[in-house]
């Protein structure tokens, strides 16, 4: 059965931990689905990934919209979140609606997911789960704010860590299904966690969240240099060059046979 929205909540009673990866591709996305994975995030992480940018700011509407196409045509069962990428929700209400909107209608993904719990975005997601649009929130390391905050983690301060309490129980009051914690220390998330009635999806936040995500490509051990909590799974990007060197050592030894099965 497919994943819905509600289930989420029902886990999170049962104490169902929630398994959820990134995905910018067709290719990825029917594995993942396949493999039974929860929710699959459209996560602008896919900037630097797959496009190779330097961080997540420069991905556009229109380019998240085209990779959650590819995503969703590969997807039967799990849920998708698609990010909202930096700068088309932070001007006004009316942009994060319209940008929301684009996303669900042209993507088919069935929620998006905000940077930041401060009240502007709180307000602003309000909205938008008051028409409709089901969000979910993302405190802690948010990448969007990388000139600002860097890659450290958050929340280690007393001052830090109430704030972010603060924010979560905000954001819950606001009405996202999810929330996810990103590098914060274990025992913050488990006390966020503990406060939360919706569920909170952990990376890099230890293991007493409701969920875990990871982007996939460190996952799969495909990106060049990973963040300290990312845990490879696989070595994909030394299994490729194995498979390539092969095939180029075939080709230029005349040993590559195409008609050979
Ligand atoms: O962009 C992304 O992949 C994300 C995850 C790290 C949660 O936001």
């Amino acid at each position: 059965m497919a994943v819905s929205i509600g289930q989420l909540g029902k886990w999170k009673e049962q104490r169902r931990p929630i398994v959820a990866l990134t995905a910018w591709d067709y290719a990825i996305s029917s594995i993942l689905d396949a493999a039974g994975i929860d929710i699959i995030l459209v996560g602008d992480s896919l900037a630097m990934v797959a496009l190779g940018y330097p961080n997540t700011l420069p991905i556009t509407l229109d380019a998240m919209i085209h990779h959650a196409s590819a995503v969703s045509r590969g997807v039967k069962q799990a849920l998708m979140v698609c990010d909202l990428p930096f700068l088309t929700y932070q001007e006004s209400l009316s942009q994060a609606i319209h940008s929301a909107g684009r996303i669900l209608k042209e993507a088919g993904v069935q929620g998006v997911k905000l940077e930041g719990g401060y009240p502007l975005i709180v307000e602003t997601i309000s909205h938008l789960t008051t028409i409709g649009i089901p969000v979910m929130g993302h405190i802690g390391l948010t990448p969007q704010s990388v000139h600002r905050l860097g890659y450290r983690q958050q929340g280690k301060s007393p001052e830090e860590a109430n704030r972010l309490i603060r924010e979560a129980l905000q954001l819950e009051g606001a009405g996202v299904f999810a929330l996810v914690l990103e590098h914060i220390p274990s025992d913050l998330a488990e006390e966020i966690t503990s406060k939360l009635s919706i569920p909170t999806i952990g990376i890099g936040a230890g293991p007493f969240c409701d969920g875990q995500v990871l982007v996939t490509a460190d996952l799969l051990g495909l990106t060049p240099k990973q963040p300290p909590f990312a845990t490879p799974y696989a070595n994909l990007r030394d299994t490729i060059t194995l498979a390539v060197n092969d095939f180029a050592g075939d080709v230029r030894e005349g040993k590559f046979n195409p008609d050979k099965t």
